[in-house]
Order: C-alpha cells, then structure tokens, then sequence
C-alpha cells in the first residue's frame, strides 16, 4: 500500500535526527529526491527545525511521542521507512519497534545497545517477518562500516581463495571526532541497567548475545594491550567492539554463516606513539575518551559544523585462512564517525530500504539486509571507502 512518505525522521529535534533531516534537505533536491517529513513530540520545536534546515515550506510535521503507542502507530501507517533518533533506546525505542512490527514499516535505527536489540529480536522478530517489516538496527559508526568493512573481506577472500577468512581482525588506525548529549545518556543508560541487573552483564559481554540458539568458537576479548608487527604499533581495547562484534556475528547467522560457524573475529585500535600510524591515534583516543565520558552534555548537545567536518576515520581489516592466505580491507569516512559521517549513513540507508533493496521482513543487520547495495550509497554519495586486496 502507497504511505504518505518515503521517509520519517523521528527526533528530528535532536541533535543527530537533526543533521539526518539537514542532508536529507541540502543532498536530495528536485527529481531526485523522495518524499520525507520529520516527526517528534512537540510541533513548535519541529516547525523550528523545519526552517532552520532550508526544508520545503510545506513539510507537514507529524506529531508522535514515545510514550504514545498510537502516536507511533499512525505515524508509521504514514512511512515506508522510519528513521529513528529516539533514545536511549532502552527507555524511548521499544514501543516503536513493536509498531513497525505490526504495520509492517521499515525502520532503521543507531541503536548501540545490545540488550535491548536482543529485547527487540525476541519480542518481534516472528511479527516482523509476517508483516514483511525490515528493522535495522545499528545503522551509523556503530556498526556499518565495521559490518560493511568485514563483509567486503569476505567476498575478497571468496574471490581470491574460494572461502571465507576464518580470522578477521579490525583495527582502528585513527578516528576524530565527537560526542553528543543523546550518546552519552545511552552509555549512561546501559551502564544503570547493567548495575540494577547483573544478569545482563553476561548479554553484554557474549560475542554472540544477538545470534539466537548459536554460539561459536572463543573469541579474543580484546581487552589486553598488544603489539602488532605488521602494523608496527600497539594496540589498545576499542570501546565499541562490544556492539559491532556482535552485530558482525548476527549478519554471518543471517547469512547462513556464510563467513563459517569457526569465524573468530574482534576490533582493537592503535595506541599513541611515536611513529606515523601511532602519532594519529592520539587523535583517535581523544575521540574516544571523548566518546566515553560525554563530558556532561546535554540532549541537543554534539560537536560543532567545524568538528564534524575535519572528523575522519580510517579502519583496516585483516584476514587470515587456516592455511596462511591472507587477505586485507580497508574502510574510510570523511567526518567526524558518530555524527558527521553517521547522519549520511543512515540516511543512506533509509534510501537503500525505499529504492534498492526488498528482503524479506524481520531483525535485520546492515550487511546482511543492504550489503553491495549500501555500500554502493555509501561511495556515491557518503564519503566512505571501501577497497580489498
Ligand atoms: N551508534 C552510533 O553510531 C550513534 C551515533 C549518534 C547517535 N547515536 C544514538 O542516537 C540517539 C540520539 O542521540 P542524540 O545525541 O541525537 O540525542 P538527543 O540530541 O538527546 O535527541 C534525542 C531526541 O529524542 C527525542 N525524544 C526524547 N524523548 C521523546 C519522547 N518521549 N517522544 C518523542 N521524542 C522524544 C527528543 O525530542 P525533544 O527535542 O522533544 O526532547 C530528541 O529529538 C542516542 O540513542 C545515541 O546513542 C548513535
């Protein structure tokens, strides 16, 4: 059935929905560009945004709020695709993903909560599938180039030597950037829960905590400083590998395994020192304490234009097969990885949902659902990189 819109972006008054809605109305002009709107609680915060972006004039707001669940139903039945900045996800994203279930709306999201994606799998991965709804969780920094960057490898390794790599090692080389007021209330979120409820911990810290009725071989922590000789560098614990490594394990999972049940994977980053590669990861460490201790912003809080734009991130992948092949990708981003970069990718991916990919319904990961298709936007229109040899 014909919806009102391509797209909604939903908390377009935050501080990230905000600069999704901004490149929708700067990148997509004229024939080119789908129908899309924004949403939110309150109309005059909306109607605010709307003018600040240059939207068209006539962009009808929709009101929604997430303690609403009929709120949330009519705007869905109005969408193909609902992107999402509501969060935390853990307090605001659960009544949201239960409508799209229902109504059978796309959604995409920048969930880096694995608790409640596993929450969310359990509850609606049966109705989704019935409905024909496309959920997608994880759709910026967390988790797409890393999702997108070991997927690449793959399809090198199945090229070159006919298998998957059974190894894949992620290392960050350097990052710049920032940290919002929304990101830094969903680590605080995550760490409360974990505190009221130790039993989560384990979720937390399981490789495979979103891949259901599978668990594969021991995977590298990560945890413990090393060297590694053929970066020259040392390396240090990566404080999003616990999001992405689980998210690469479910896209293998809905791929059949198609990277193999033995995959053994884990993301470190490069320390500080005093060489080339090293020297930059002061930049990338900065980015991260940044990242960690959200240094008291508030909702609506980011980086500044000129942060965003002198961001970057630059991540390389190492593949190993058990009989010594070896094979290499390599990931980059033009801005700052959890805003600047990540407002094009999930808009890019609401758009691969409209235009490019069908699928069936259900949970879904970015490779596993959007794969060569994503990473096609992704090039053309993005700033990302992708490249394998
Ligand atoms: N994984 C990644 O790569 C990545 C990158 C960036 C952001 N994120 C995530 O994205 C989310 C948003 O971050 P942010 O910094 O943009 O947050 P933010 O500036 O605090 O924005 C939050 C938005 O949620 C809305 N909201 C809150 N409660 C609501 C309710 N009851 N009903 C409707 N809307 C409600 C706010 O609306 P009002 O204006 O009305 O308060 C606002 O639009 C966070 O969960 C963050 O972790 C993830």
């Amino acid at each position: 059935m014909k919806r009102d819109f391509d797209i909604i972006v939903y908390g377009a008054t935050g501080y990230t929905g905000r600069l999704i809605a901004e490149y929708l109305a700067t990148s997509y002009r004229g024939e080119d560009a789908p129908s899309w709107t924004i949403a939110g609680r309150s109309i005059d915060k909306l109607e605010k945004v709307s003018a600040e972006i240059g939207a068209p004039d006539d962009l009808p707001l929709v009101k929604a709020d997430a303690a609403e669940p009929a709120s949330l139903r009519s705007m869905c039945e109005r969408a193909s695709v609902i992107i999402t900045t509501v969060g935390p996800y853990q307090l605001h994203g659960s009544e949201l993903v239960a409508a799209c279930a229902a109504t059978g709306t796309a959604y995409v999201d920048l969930c880096g909560e694995p608790v409640f994606m596993r929450r969310m799998i359990d509850a609606h991965q049966e109705e989704a599938k019935q409905t024909g709804a496309r959920i997608v969780f994880s759709c910026g920094f967390d988790s797409i180039p890393f999702d997108l960057g070991v997927l690449t490898l793959q399809e090198k390794a199945r090229e070159k030597f006919g298998r998957p790599a059974r190894r894949v090692k992620a290392r960050l080389r350097k990052m710049k950037g920032g940290m919002s007021g929304g990101t830094a209330a969903s680590a605080r979120a995550t760490v409360s829960a974990a505190a009221r409820d130790p039993a989560l911990i384990r979720l937390l810290t399981d490789p495979f905590a979103l891949t259901p009725g599978f668990s594969g071989p021991a995977q590298p922590a990560g945890l413990i400083p090393e060297y590694d000789p053929r970066m020259n560098a040392m390396l240090v614990p990566f404080p999003m590998a616990p999001v992405n490594t689980k998210n690469v394990h479910r896209t293998n999972f809905l791929l059949g395994h198609a990277y193999g049940k033995d995959f053994v994977y884990d993301e470190m980053m490069v320390a500080p020192g005093p060489d080339e590669i090293a020297g930059v990861a002061t930049e990338t460490i900065a980015t991260v304490f940044s990242l960690l201790s959200g240094g008291g912003l508030k909702s609506g809080g980011g980086p500044t234009r000129e942060q965003r734009e002198r961001g970057f991130y630059d991540i390389l992948f190492q593949g190993e097969l058990p009989d010594g092949g070896r094979v290499e990708a390599e990931v980059t981003g033009d801005r700052d990885p959890g805003y600047g970069s990540t407002s094009k990718m999930i808009a890019e991916a609401a758009l691969c949902l409209v235009r490019d990919v069908e699928g069936e319904g259900g949970i879904w990961t970015p490779a596993a659902l959007m794969g060569a298709a994503l990473r096609k936007r992704l090039t053309e229109r993005a700033g990302l990189t992708f490249s394998a040899h």
